[in-house]
């Protein structure tokens, strides 16, 4: 069954389900997605700091399908964070993809030490005024930073890509950017797959039927949040993209949802500063 569909506050629709490209080796992009696109995933994300996006683009093209029919996105650089460097970075990503227009670009990380997310952000309006990108987002914003850009620029992101995962579910921040009108993406969604051998995800698993990371990936699309799993292995590409055609009670998503213990894997993003 296909993926389900969103609406983002400007009118473009995303798939909810998506296959996340990080870590997977350039020389092997081209490979892996094109083997995830024949799967039927149409939601592609990948990153300049990936070093990957020539390969996604390459699949994107070699698909055969209309243009419209796959959903990419990609994340600028932490080291191009000035607006001049941003719109470069921009061109180059467009460059590496080979494509015409991007659905969505994000600023991957806040770097509030660097200090300058909201001239990079005016960056990224240029970018979608331009018509080159059908949307614009952030990854990794605190609320605080959320709301330093509301209070002074004029697009609410439409997006905001943050680390969740039973282990860190993040309701506060998932509230404060829903009732902004900002859809939250869910990376790591399968915590990097620590949270696979979960005893609570077996045994609901077992009660439904279905795979640990079926269960765990079913949890955030009823929760309404945006995944894209990584796996490069086929039969996991498959297995993670089979989530819709099976629900978890309300009692099944308390008990995932109570593995919360605020276990962030990734950086913090109030001190991440890691350009690249
Ligand atoms: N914005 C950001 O700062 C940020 C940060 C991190 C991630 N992301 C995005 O989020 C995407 C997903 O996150 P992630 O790659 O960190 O981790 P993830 O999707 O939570 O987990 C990927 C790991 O789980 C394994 N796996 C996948 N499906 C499985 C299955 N059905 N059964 C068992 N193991 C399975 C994969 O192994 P194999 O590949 O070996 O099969 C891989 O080791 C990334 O690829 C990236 O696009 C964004």
């Amino acid at each position: 069954m296909p993926s389900t569909a969103i609406t983002l506050n400007n009118g473009v629709k995303i798939p909810q389900l998506g296959f996340g490209t990080w870590r997977v080796p350039a020389a092997e992009a081209e490979r892996v997605v094109g083997e995830a696109i024949e799967l039927g995933y149409r939601h592609l994300d990948t990153a300049q700091m990936y070093g990957n996006e020539a390969g996604v683009g390459a699949a994107v093209r070699a698909s055969g399908l209309a243009r419209d029919e796959l959903f990419v996105t990609s994340k600028l650089g932490n080291g191009a964070h000035a607006p001049a460097d941003a719109l470069l970075a921009f061109d180059r990503t467009m460059e590496a993809l080979g494509l015409e227009q991007l659905d969505l670009f994000l600023i991957h990380w806040p770097l509030p030490q660097v200090g300058d997310f909201v001239e990079t952000w005016t960056a990224l309006e240029e970018i979608a005024a331009s018509g080159r990108c059908r949307a614009i987002g952030v990854s990794n914003f605190q609320p605080h930073h959320v709301e330093r850009l509301l209070a002074e620029t004029g697009t609410v992101p439409a997006v905001n890509q943050i680390e969740v995962h039973p282990y860190f579910a993040q309701d506060a921040v998932r509230a404060h950017n829903l009732a902004r009108g900002i859809l939250v993406e869910a990376w790591s969604p399968l915590a990097q797959g620590t949270v696979l051998g979960d005893p609570v995800v077996a045994a609901v698993a077992a009660e439904v039927g279905r795979s640990a990371s079926q269960v765990v990936l079913r949890w955030h699309l009823q929760r309404g949040d945006v995944v894209f799993p990584k796996s490069v292995t086929p039969s996991r590409m498959a297995e993670n993209l089979a989530v819709f055609d099976f629900t978890l009670s309300d009692e099944q998503m308390t008990r995932i949802t109570g593995l919360d213990r605020g276990g962030r894997i990734g950086p913090d993003p109030d001190t991440f500063s890691v350009l690249g």
